[in-house]
């Protein structure tokens, strides 16, 4: 066949960890609870930016600074994130990599997080600590959408590489990485049960 695909986007998805993954995310959760108890900037940054939902993304973004049990999440995550880099082959030999931010996401039903990247970041991610039944997943869009200016839609049921849209169901105890200049959202969760998950960023320096 003479026809190659060339410049690949990638996205990781991969459970945290073997076992004991159910212990770790109830103090997990139990930490996210209490620090939207405790972030009343959080809160207030909330109610402006992330209507029906609590995020700390305003107000506390070192988290994996401020609590034992997040610091251990660091460890856990960055393992992944280093394979992640592996395999896009970057090179970052005498620069470390190092977890800048990470927060605390809680959505109710309906809650939803409209299209968006992580600027000054190298991958970004999240990781699902609670995720109920039907909850919405994390929707990517092509990067390239934008410079498609004038081409057809693709034919129904073309090869999932050749989508514009892709979903990845959200599941607890799963961590999720992609590069941060890829676009994507949350969907509305139609569950009465929160979806809960913590979202970071890695860079370079
Ligand atoms: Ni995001």
């Amino acid at each position: 066949m003479a026809i190659q695909a060339w410049f690949p986007t990638y996205i990781y998805y991969e459970a945290l960890q073997r076992g004991g993954a159910a212990r770790f995310n109830a103090e997990l959760l139990r930490e996210c609870y209490q620090i939207r108890d405790f972030d009343r900037a959080g809160r207030k940054w909330s109610e402006k930016n992330y209507p029906g939902g609590f995020t700390s993304y305003g107000s506390l973004t070192k988290l994996h600074k401020m609590s034992s049990t997040f610091g251990e999440l660091e460890r856990k995550l960055t393992r992944h994130v280093r394979r992640f880099v592996r395999h896009l082959e970057l090179n970052l030999r005498g620069y470390r990599l190092e977890l800048t931010d990470c927060w605390v996401n809680i959505m109710p039903h309906r809650t939803t997080h409209s299209l968006h990247l992580h600027p000054l970041s190298l991958i970004s991610g999240s990781y699902y600590v609670s995720t109920p039944p039907n909850c919405a997943g994390l929707k990517f869009e092509d990067p390239r959408l934008s410079r498609f200016m004038a081409a057809p839609p693709r034919v129904p049921n073309c090869r999932p590489e050749n989508r514009q849209h892709v979903t990845y169901d959200a599941k607890a105890g799963h961590v999720i990485l992609f590069e941060s200049w890829l676009r994507h959202e949350v969907p509305p969760t139609p569950s009465d049960e929160d979806r809960v998950s913590l979202s970071f960023n890695y860079n370079w320096f």
